[in-house]
């Protein structure tokens, strides 16, 4: 009874993991279509030879037992069977190779093809253990930082050009393209393309340290219209605050160890140590999604982000209840975090 259960709960765990926001089986963009397709003829391939193995398993072992009943039997003519038997077997394993080598070769092909008059080029650089994200421009004054959440057009192939600063890293999004390292030193592009809006959920794909699983990234794939409003509005600095609470949380902000790492648009905080602050509420996760984008999971994060994600960069600031309530209070932001009218960090 127990195994029956076990073996249903990972059955189940097995096919949750087959759709949703992160799966390879359920592809949005042409890419992820592709490999889909190769995915699926490997498994459809491997099943036949596994029934194929099974069977001949199956006849072997009611030979062995007939032939220990009668262990005369074997002649020299069944030896020579075995021997052709054993000789086309492995003629079989070879071409079987030969055929999933020249489909992946194929798959290949048609990945390198898509999307090579890409517009829009978007630099992600891996930490330990968060993703910075820098949209290029050729006017300086357009190019737009974030980190942990890619916006896209959908429909629209866009190059992703892949760095790290420290470890070995790897950018997986699996509902839209397979993975691709992230070395340091070196420097490695991708062609993402989501065919649907839609929010996609990425993974640190390569053992980077302690946090390897707490690297979360997501992309958000919306019509051009909106990609446009947003990149506009992340243009913006971040607006001034509002109330006595806001302004109490900015001069705090401005005058902890804060600004030694992070960077917020139209303060003194210009350091890219850390995560690009700048209209971090209008995102939906915290440390590279670990957490929801929410007041209470902010003030959580700032409290104590080494119990949160033990190891991270980012230190215990020793705030009171009262320095917290003015740090997190994010204007504008909607309950579920993720407005994207948000734009105020204080
Ligand atoms: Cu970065 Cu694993």
């Amino acid at each position: 009874k127990v195994l029956a259960r076990v073996g249903l709960t990972s059955c189940a765990g097995f096919l949750t993991g087959c759709s949703g926001v992160q799966s390879a089986l359920d592809p949005h963009g042409p890419a992820g279509e592709e490999l889909a397709r190769l995915i699926w003829s490997f498994t459809a391939l491997c099943t036949v030879i596994w029934l194929m193995v099974m069977g001949v398993l199956a006849v072997a072992l009611v030979r062995r037992r007939r032939q220990a009943a009668d262990p005369l039997e074997t002649d020299v003519q069944s030896e020579h069977a075995a021997s052709r038997a054993v000789l086309m077997a492995v003629v079989a394993t070879g071409l079987v190779l030969v055929c999933l080598t020249v489909l992946s070769f194929f798959a290949n092909r048609t990945l390198a093809g898509i999307g090579a008059d890409a517009e829009l080029t978007i630099e992600v650089t891996g930490y330990q253990w968060w993703w910075a994200v820098r949209y290029e421009n050729s006017e300086p004054s357009r190019i737009v930082t974030t980190a942990n959440e890619i916006h896209i057009p959908s429909g629209e192939p866009v190059r992703l050009v892949l760095k790290s600063q420290d470890v070995i890293h790897s950018f997986w999004v699996p509902a839209l393209h397979g993975k691709l390292d992230l070395v340091p030193g070196v420097v490695n592009t991708l062609t993402l393309q989501a065919d649907r809006n839609g929010t996609y959920r990425g993974q640190c794909a390569e053992y980077c340290g302690a946090q390897h699983a707490h690297m979360g990234v997501l992309v958000i794939a919306q019509p051009r219209v909106e990609f446009d409003a947003w990149y506009e509005a992340q243009l913006q600095n971040a607006a001034e605050p509002s109330s006595e609470l806001a302004r109490q949380g900015r001069d705090l902000f401005l005058n902890r160890p804060c600004v030694m790492c992070h960077k917020v648009q139209g303060t003194v905080a210009a350091s890219n140590a850390g995560p690009d602050l700048t209209h971090v509420a209008s995102r939906k996760t915290l440390a590279a999604g670990t957490l929801s984008m929410s007041r209470g999971n902010l003030a959580a994060w700032i409290a104590d982000p080494q119990s949160i994600k033990p190891g991270t960069r980012m230190p215990t600031m020793n705030l009171t209840g009262d320095e917290l309530n003015a740090i997190a209070p994010m204007e504008g932001i909607s309950r579920d975090g993720c407005n994207s009218g948000a734009r105020s960090l204080f």
